[in-house]
C-alpha cells in the first residue's frame, strides 16, 4: 500500500482514498490498480503488456497516450547508478509521467509551486499520473527493484529538464518503514 509523507508538516497519508483525494487536490492522479493476471517474476516486458492489455488500452485512451513499454530494475542492471542520477535531482517533463507498478517501490518526491514537497512510496498495484510540467525526483527503495509500465505520448517528451534547484538534496532518499529518518531542518537546502 502506498505511503504520502510530507516531511516539513510532520504528517502522514495511509489508506488508498485518503492518498487518492490528497494528491487529486494537487492534481496527481492515484489508484490502486487490479492486474488481470498474476505473472512470474520471469515476465518478458511483452507479456506484461500483454496481460495489462485492458487497462492500458484505457489509459492511452484518457490520456492521449501512444506507445507503452516496461522498465525493469534490478540491484544488478548494468548502468543502473548512471540511470538512477537522471532522475533523482528535481526536475520535469513535458508529458505526462505514467507508472503502473508491477513489482518492487519507488519513492517520488513531488515539489508543488505553492506548497511543501511531499514524498509518495508506490508499491506493486499502484498507479500513478504525474502532469507534464510538475516538478519532482525518484530515487528506488533500498532494494533497487522496480518493474512498472510506462506510458507516453512522445517519448521524445519524457527528456528530464533539470531546476538546478539543490531542494531535493533537503529530502532523505530512502523510502519509509524502520529506516526512514527525517532530515533536521539543519540539513535542508
Ligand atoms: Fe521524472
Amino acid at each position: 500500500m502506498a505511503i504520502v509523507k510530507i516531511p516539513d508538516e510532520n504528517k502522514t497519508i495511509r489508506g488508498d482514498e485518503a492518498i487518492a483525494s490528497f494528491l487529486a487536490e494537487r492534481d496527481i492522479d492515484f489508484e490502486r490498480w487490479t492486474p488481470a493476471a498474476s505473472l512470474p517474476g520471469d515476465a518478458t516486458a511483452d507479456a506484461i503488456l500483454a496481460a495489462y492489455a485492458t487497462k492500458i488500452d484505457a489509459l492511452k485512451a484518457l490520456g492521449g497516450y501512444i506507445t507503452a513499454d516496461v522498465i525493469d530494475v534490478k540491484p544488478d542492471t548494468p548502468g543502473l547508478d548512471a540511470m538512477l542520477a537522471r532522475f533523482n535531482s528535481e526536475h520535469w517533463h513535458d508529458e505526462d509521467e505514467v507508472r503502473l507498478i508491477v513489482e518492487g517501490r519507488g519513492l517520488f518526491h513531488i515539489h508543488p509551486r505553492d506548497g511543501a514537497v511531499f514524498a509518495i512510496e508506490v508499491e506493486a498495484g499502484d498507479l500513478i499520473r504525474v502532469p507534464k510540467g510538475t516538478h519532482h525526483w525518484f530515487d528506488l527503495c533500498g532494494d533497487r527493484r522496480i518493474r512498472a509500465i510506462r506510458l507516453f505520448q512522445d517519448k521524445s517528451g519524457w527528456t528530464p529538464h533539470y531546476t538546478q534547484s539543490g531542494v531535493d538534496r533537503g529530502f532523505q532518499p530512502v523510502c519509509f518503514g524502520p529506516a526512514y529518518i527525517p532530515a533536521s531542518p539543519s540539513q535542508r537546502a
